[in-house]
């Protein structure tokens, strides 16, 4: 029976720090669906199908892995895609807090889908969508931390 995992998150947009996360789950998984979060809560820069296109676009390359976007609750969106388990990226101390109570209530909500972390290359380990959001606002330089696509995305959002 193949493995499914699921990665769930806004990606508002996606930067290397998560495709290097989805690298480490295609290792230990055969099927990785990323699971774009519609997420108005974060009121995000890109709307949802932009968000969906840059990640499918980012990832295309890439056969085991799926671009599909959410807007129900995860474990529920994880039981229709026949995951069994959630990835999600702890970049340092601080994120654990958030993720320990994102963890513990997916599995208060269904017991047998277990929550997995994965930690980024170090290099990646103080990036965020907000920050390259604000850089890229400034019209600082991403190119490091992005792909070209969600470069010139953001470029076209701040001109
Ligand atoms: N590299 C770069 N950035 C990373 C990263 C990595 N490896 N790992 C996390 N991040 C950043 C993201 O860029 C994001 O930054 P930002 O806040 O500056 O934009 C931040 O960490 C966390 O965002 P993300 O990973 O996208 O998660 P999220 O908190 O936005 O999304 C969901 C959380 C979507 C998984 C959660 O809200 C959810 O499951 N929603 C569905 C509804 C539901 O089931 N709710 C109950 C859940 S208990």
């Amino acid at each position: 029976m193949s493995k499914i995992a699921i990665y769930p998150g806004t990606f508002d947009p996606i930067t290397h720090g998560h495709s290097d996360i989805v690298r480490r789950a295609t290792q230990l998984f055969d099927h990785v669906v990323i699971a774009v979060s519609e997420n108005t809560h974060k009121n995000p820069v890109f709307d949802f199908d932009e968000r969906i296109a840059l990640t499918t676009e980012v990832l295309a390359n890439n056969d085991c892995v799926e671009v599909k976007g959410f807007s129900n609750l995860l474990v529920d969106f994880a039981r229709e895609q026949n995951a069994d388990t959630i990835i999600r990226g702890l970049r340092a101390v601080s994120d654990l807090e958030y993720e320990f109570q994102l963890a513990s209530m997916n599995r208060k909500l269904s017991s047998n889908i277990e929550t997995i972390f994965l930690m980024p290359d170090e290099q990646y380990t103080y990036l965020s969508s907000s920050i390259v959001r604000q850089v890229a606002s400034l019209k600082g330089d991403i190119s490091d931390f992005v792909h070209p696509s969600v470069f010139q995305a953001l470029t076209r959002k701040h001109n």
